[in-house]
């Protein structure tokens, strides 16, 4: 397994409280495999990401359990400095907000020329040509020319693509996306996340896409891992899960759209809102806001259980659901 983390605890320390904003969380993601980090606003999705970058920010946020095994190592076990070496060379992010994230007052061919000279020792020169180099490799209209030019001067689309240039710079084994497209108009969010998904192939590298775009998820993504309140709460393969979740939550965000390969849809119009994470309910986080919920699930939190779609037909399919009534869910097909 290319990463995995194992029951990921992390809070943030207020003057209000305590947040307990990732709560034993845990995902998988394998070389050459996209896994998609579905889940409402303030579920932990960035900030579990955060963690496995080793940018999370300390204080306020914590690291109080868990593990992030990156091709078999610790990293929450590693020095700052070992883990700079991995980032960006071995593991590299996408953020949603390229203008944000780059830095404004160097030309984009300066920046990405910086990842060459640093990690690789090149010359400027040399640095520079590999820049124009992976300016082409992400469709960048006259790369050599545009080389000189800085952030702003580009599109909200080409910036993205420059992010998406950084990140693959050093051909790291993994990226994550961090709603790589949202800021995005429809039309050029899918020409961006099919670059991604085309790179993501090419290079063979494990990719998490952290997205509220259900349409995006079912094109590019292999498995989906559902996210409240800082928990998994379902993990599948696409096809299965879309075809018969196994989990309350789940059913009501592919209910939230009325088509699944409808693009550019938000993940809403679910009753209720979100738990207050300085106040997770007791039993099931969803209870509150669950159509399925009876009394055990306001006492007892429900334990990943591994779902075995019997009707299926094929092997079973690495399927888990956080829900006490899992199985009815599953055959629920109303
Ligand atoms: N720097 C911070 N300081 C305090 N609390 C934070 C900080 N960053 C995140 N949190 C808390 O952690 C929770 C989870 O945040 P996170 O950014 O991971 O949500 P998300 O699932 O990525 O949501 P979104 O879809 O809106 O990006 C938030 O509700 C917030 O309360
Ligand atoms: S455990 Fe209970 S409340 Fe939670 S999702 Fe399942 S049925 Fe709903
Ligand atoms: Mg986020």
């Amino acid at each position: 397994m290319l990463l995995e983390v194992r029951d990921l605890h992390v809070e943030f320390r207020t003057r209000d409280g305590i947040t307990r904003a990732v709560d034993g969380a845990g995902y998988a993601v394998d070389a050459g495999e996209t896994l998609a980090v579905l889940g409402e606003s303030g579920s932990g999705k960035s900030v579990t990401a955060q963690a496995v970058m080793g940018i999370l920010d300390c204080p306020p946020g914590r690291i109080t359990g868990g593990q992030v095994l990156f091709q078999g190592q610790d990293l929450l076990t590693l020095k700052e400095e070992q883990r700079r070496r991995i980032r960006g060379a071995r593991m590299a992010m996408i953020f949603q907000d390229a203008l944000s994230a780059l830095n404004p007052v160097l030309t984009v061919g300066e920046q990405l020329g910086e990842m060459f000279v640093v990690h690789r020792g090149m010359s400027r020169k040399d640095a520079r040509a590999r820049a124009v180099e992976l300016m082409d490799r992400v469709r960048i209209p006259a790369a050599a020319q545009r080389v000189r030019d800085h952030p702003h001067q580009f599109s909200g689309g080409m910036r993205q693509r420059i992010m998406i240039a950084m990140a693959l710079a050093l051909e790291p084994d993994l990226i994550i996306a961090d709603e790589p497209t949202t800021a995005l108009d429809v039309t050029v969010q899918a020409q961006v996340m099919d670059l991604l998904a085309e790179l993501q192939r090419e290079y063979r590298m494990g990719l998490i896409l952290i997205t509220h775009d259900l349409g995006v998820v079912a094109d590019v993504a292999d498995r989906i891992a559902v996210m409240y309140a800082g928990r998994i709460v379902e993990s599948a393969p696409v096809h299965d899960l879309y075809k018969a979740p196994a989990h309350p939550y789940t059913r009501a965000l592919l209910d939230s759209i009325p088509r699944l390969d409808q693009k550019g849809r938000e993940l809403h119009a679910i009753k209720g809102l979100p738990p207050n994470l300085m106040n997770i309910p007791p039993g099931c986080a969803f209870h509150p806001r669950c159509p399925m919920a009876r009394d055990v699930c306001r006492t007892d939190v429900p334990p990943l259980h591994e779902v075995i779609d019997d009707r299926a037909g094929g092997p079973p399919g690495g399927r888990a659901s956080a829900c006490h009534f899992w199985r009815e869910c599953l055959h629920d097909r109303t």
